[in-house]
Order: structure tokens, then C-alpha cells, then sequence
């Protein structure tokens, strides 16, 4: 990624300046400073995406700096590096003692610089991808739960549907990206049931035709609850369609077979799954041999068969009962 503010903090101009130069040729943003003072001074204007810095500096020397950016909640992500000069070997053994990403040795050549300031900026980026996934899986589930309580789901629910619908798709030996594509929609599949009045969901005596015709417009609701959320893409066609059916008789839009994304023929498996193993109001909770005979039971009918294997190889796997067992 071009433009990348990089702050470069060395008591050396000479070396300071060339450092710069070479990484403003290559398109950096650079700041310097000449000690870790000045250093911490300017991050509070702007905060670098990387710092390239000297150990042995006057006023305030590298490891007081590394223990200073460290110690302040935004900046502890910021990739550090340290320098150091050949006869300072033990130095290198304290930057990584401390936790600092990488050292260079002085003399460095241009491009063992500006190789190790792309992999680590990579890096940094890679893990600012990973727990920007966890905080929206988080939130996603936070949300999804709130929902499910009205319904009175046992707790739960969303985790065990997610991680049954992952499981299954692992054993049809999709790749790990094409796994994780259903995790969200999984998550999300009931999250239209927000629309659903109290009275229609707490109801204990049968509902009427009305009230049942606002239960079944959940996927709708839920689908367009995120159809304008591009990180949800995904999503959208697993919680539009989880209620379809293989036999054509499902709901919302009655499709058929392969007309149903695969995606929701297997969230519909693992949502019935835990359905029938968890106790409901109006249903009672059947046990997870029971609950897995009958799936196999609707085989063709009600579910898709070749998700009905997949879904039998992860039963003889175990993994289900360890996922019902996590979340009990
Ligand atoms: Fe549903
Ligand atoms: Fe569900």
C-alpha cells in the first residue's frame, strides 16, 4: 500500500536523512525525529504506520521509547524496528526480548530495508484483517443473540448453528475460505425475527394464518436487513433461503433442489439439528441420536442428500457432539 507514514528516529542525521530518502523513494511517508523525545512528541500529531528505530540515542534512548509507545493502548500495533550497529549484538537479544517486530544491522543496504519494513507493514496489516473479522464476528453474534432471546432459544443457538454448518461444510472438502464464507450468514439466519410482534412470538395457544404468514417473512426481513452490507454479501442468500426445502415446499420463495444456494441447504440442516436437540416452548428437546436419525429420516425430502451426507460424516466424526458439548 503506497503512502504509509513511516517515523524513523536515529541521533545520526546523516544516517537519519538517508534512511528517509530511501524510503521516501519508494513512495513512504517519512517522519524523523533524533531521539525517542521528539519521537513520542510527534506521534501525538500523527500516529506512524511503522518506526524504524536507533538503540543508543542521548535524552531518551530506543528501549525507553519502544516501552513508552508500547505502553499507550493506540499505538501498541504499531510495528517497531529496531537499529542497531554490528558490535551491538546483545542489543538485538534485548529488542526481542522486549517484543519489538525486527532489528536491522547498520550499514544497511536499500533493499534489506525496505524488505523488512513491506513484510512487517504486511504483516500489521494482515493481523489489523484478522481482528477486525473477530470484532465483526463478535458483534455479529452479540446481535444475533439478543434476537434469539426474544424467541426464548436456550443460549447458544447461534454458536452451535454456525459451528454445525461450518463442520458440514468442512466435510464436503470445501476449502477453508469457502468454510468461512458461511460463517456469517449463519450467525445472522434468524435475524429477521426481530420484525416478529411478542404477542405472535410468545403466543402459546396455535397461531392463525396471519400470525404464522409474519413468522415466515423472517428470512425476507433478515435478508434485507444486510443486502446493503458488502462484507455481508455471503450472508444474504443463507438467511434468505435457510428455510427453503429440498421437496420445493419451504419458504420463503418455494424453491427446489440445487435452485436453493447450497450455502442454505446446509445452515437449514445444522439450524434443524440444533432445533430439534435444544429445549423449545412448544417442542421438547430430543436427544442428539434421535435428532440425527431424523435427519437422515428427511433426506431428499426436506433436506438436500448430499448435505445429508456430509452432515452424517461430521456425526461419525464426533464433532457434533463436541460442538453440543462446548455449548451446553
Ligand atoms: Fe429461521
Ligand atoms: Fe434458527
Amino acid at each position: 500500500m503506497a503512502n504509509e507514514t513511516l517515523l524513523v528516529v536515529d541521533d545520526n542525521e546523516a544516517l537519519r536523512e538517508g534512511l528517509s530518502e530511501m524510503l521516501s523513494f519508494e513512495g513512504f511517508t517519512v517522519l524523523t525525529s533524533e531521539n525517542g523525545l521528539e519521537a513520542l512528541r510527534k506521534m501525538q500529531i500523527v500516529s506512524p504506520d511503522l518506526i524504524i528505530s536507533d538503540i543508543t540515542m542521548p535524552q531518551m534512548d530506543g528501549y525507553s521509547f519502544f516501552s513508552a509507545v508500547r505502553s499507550r493502548p493506540e499505538w501498541v500495533t504499531i510495528p517497531f524496528i529496531f537499529l542497531t550497529a554490528r558490535a551491538e549484538r546483545e542489543d538485538v537479544l534485548t529488542g526481542k526480548n522486549m517484543g519489538a517486530e525486527d532489528y536491522l544491522v547498520k550499514p544497511l543496504s536499500r533493499e534489506e530495508l525496505v524488505t523488512a519494513v513491506r513484510a512487517r507493514l504486511a504483516r500489521s496489516r494482515q493481523l489489523e484483517m484478522a481482528q477486525l473479522q473477530q470484532a465483526y464476528e463478535a458483534s455479529l453474534t452479540a446481535l444475533a443473540n439478543a434476537i434469539d432471546l426474544r424467541d426464548r432459544y436456550t443460549r447458544g443457538h447461534v454458536e452451535r448453528v454456525t459451528s454445525y454448518a461450518m463442520t458440514i461444510a468442512a466435510c464436503m472438502e470445501w476449502p477453508e475460505w469457502r468454510v468461512e464464507q458461511i460463517r456469517f450468514g449463519a450467525i445472522l439466519h434468524d435475524i429477521g425475527k426481530i420484525h416478529i410482534r411478542e404477542t405472535t412470538l410468545f403466543k402459546e395457544t396455535s397461531l392463525t394464518e396471519e400470525e404464522w404468514e409474519e413468522i415466515k417473512r423472517h428470512p425476507i426481513n433478515g435478508a434485507e436487513m444486510i443486502k446493503d452490507i458488502p462484507y455481508l454479501s455471503h450472508a444474504v442468500p443463507i438467511v434468505r433461503h435457510h428455510h427453503e426445502r429440498w421437496d420445493g415446499n419451504g419458504y420463503p420463495d418455494r424453491l427446489a433442489g440445487e435452485k436453493i444456494p447450497l450455502e442454505a441447504r446446509i445452515v437449514a440442516v445444522a439450524d434443524a439439528f440444533d432445533a430439534m436437540t435444544t429445549e423449545r416452548p412448544y417442542s421438547p428437546r430430543r436427544d442428539l441420536e434421535d435428532a440425527y436419525e431424523e435427519v437422515l429420516k428427511c433426506s431428499g425430502k426436506q433436506y438436500d442428500p448430499g448435505v445429508v451426507t456430509a452432515f452424517q460424516t461430521a456425526w461419525e466424526s464426533g464433532q457434533l457432539h463436541k460442538i453440543k458439548a462446548t455449548w451446553k
